[in-house]
């Protein structure tokens, strides 16, 4: 088969790392694709538009066609490849609102009776600021469009909700994804990451997983798309797995399918575990980044049949699927700056180095090439990965992966795992 992976960050590097492993892959082409995916995959530039796309990928034979981020999710881009005969894993541009609209996907867990935060949807600057000073309790104000994971600002005073409703529907600041905004209460616990593939009836869960949101130690700072993950999360227990199973990713894929969109792709469920039982953050219509460079390490089934059968509906005959038994860890080496402004351009040293420890990968975000090195091109630029026996052990790995690598101003957590540590210690 030949395999075209749509994306260019550590997700879309460990998306083509899998599949390059199966035994049904003979090429695999990537757009715009990064400077690690350009070892195991042929990058290619095709104008930004879907014809041109399914034009290439048609007359390129392409088998497969793997779509990692949202925002061509959300444009249709599965739409126009099905309509022209070509294979997509992802879902349509109906289904991709459960992670394009939050006040869709609010509705759609209030009609299945889903557990969610209480919310409501304003599309008015003055009602929208009237009900927080009615409710006076801390919210998040959330645009209600894709903002490149940017449009969530807490809402913990009066001022602060205000001032986050201005920015998203006065200020404008995230364009139209800000014509509406979903506020709502706050939630206090543990966060966990529950990512499911899914054939618009049939699902299959994946291991659990959990993200480092904010860009500094002891979860301070500014939330990132994130800064390190590991898997498995001991928070997400076999009683809590289950319940979300029940009571979310169920009502969720019938829900859909109830409203005439069924939903095939991975449905990645953002969760707080409150002291009441796991409740939805948010649905996600993709893998998670950097989720996925845990997980996909951690498959020890090929992934290409699994995605395969979400497109075809056929996911209840892979009753058999593989985990490793060892627990990952990943750890995201930043450019200094980041979420906000940084440099890019700055040479990458080491890499070779860490890529031969045992049980340690890296996977590019951020980094192309340019002449004989390779540089930084984004905010997220690496995602040092390690398998082991135990997390501990993992986390350790992968730390001192990411010792042996090095560019000017490079910033990295150096507490990932810390919240499944002590929970392991207690
Ligand atoms: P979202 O994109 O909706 O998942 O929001 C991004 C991040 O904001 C989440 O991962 C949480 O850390 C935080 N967040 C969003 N909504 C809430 C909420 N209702 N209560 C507490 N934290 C939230
Ligand atoms: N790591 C969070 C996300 O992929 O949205």
């Amino acid at each position: 088969m030949n395999i075209l992976v749509i994306g260019q960050g550590g997700r879309e590097h460990t998306l083509a790392w899998k599949l390059a492993q199966s035994p049904l892959v003979q090429k695999i082409y990537c757009t715009p694709g990064n400077a690690g995916i350009a070892q195991i995959a042929e990058q290619i530039q095709i104008d930004d538009n879907f014809i041109a796309l399914a034009n290439w990928a048609e007359s390129n034979n392409i088998d497969l066609t793997v779509v990692g981020p949202e925002n061509p999710l959300a444009a249709g881009i599965v739409d126009v490849l099905s309509e022209r005969g070509l294979k997509a894993f992802g879902p349509n541009k109906q289904a991709a609102r459960l992670e394009g609209s939050k006040d869709f996907a609010k509705q759609l867990m209030l009609k299945n009776d889903i557990p969610t935060a209480t919310y409501k949807t304003f599309e008015d600057a003055d009602e929208a600021i009237a009900y927080i000073e009615d409710i006076k309790s801390p919210v998040f104000v959330k645009a209600d469009g894709l903002a490149a994971g940017k449009g969530v600002i807490p809402g913990r005073t009066i001022v602060d909700a205000t001032q986050a409703v201005k920015t998203i529907l006065v200020e404008k600041a995230f364009g139209d994804a800000g014509n509406s905004v979903v506020i709502e209460e706050e939630l206090i616990g543990e966060e966990a990451s529950f990512t499911v593939l899914v054939d618009g009836q049939n699902c299959l869960p994946f291991v659990s997983s959990q993200d480092h949101k904010m860009s500094h130690d002891g979860d301070t700072g500014k939330n990132t798309g994130g800064m390190g993950a590991y898997s498995p999360a001991p928070v997400m227990t076999p009683e809590l797995h289950n319940y979300v199973m029940d009571r979310v990713v169920y009502p969720t894929i019938n829900g859909m399918a109830s409203i005439g969109c069924p939903f095939k792709g991975v449905l990645y469920v953002g969760l707080m575990i409150t002291d009441t039982g796991p409740k939805v953050l948010e649905f996600n219509c993709r893998f998670g980044d950097p989720e996925t460079q845990v997980l996909l390490p951690r498959l020890k089934s090929d992934l290409v049949p699994l995605l395969l059968a979400c497109i075809d509906g056929t996911l209840d005959q892979h009753t058999d699927v593989q985990w490793h038994t060892e627990a990952a860890a990943c750890v995201v080496m930043a450019s200094g700056g980041y979420p906000n402004t940084y440099q890019t351009g700055k040479v990458i040293t080491g890499l070779a180095k860490t890529d031969s420890d045992d049980g340690v990968t890296v996977f590019h975000a951020g980094t192309k090439q340019q002449g004989e090195n390779i540089v930084t091109a984004g905010g997220r630029v690496l995602g040092v990965t390690a398998l082991s026996e135990h997390l501990k052990l993992a986390i350790e790995k992968a730390y001192h992966g990411v010792s042996a690598i090095h560019f000017e101003d490079a910033h990295w957590r150096k507490d990932i795992g810390h919240r499944a540590l002590s929970r392991t210690k207690s």
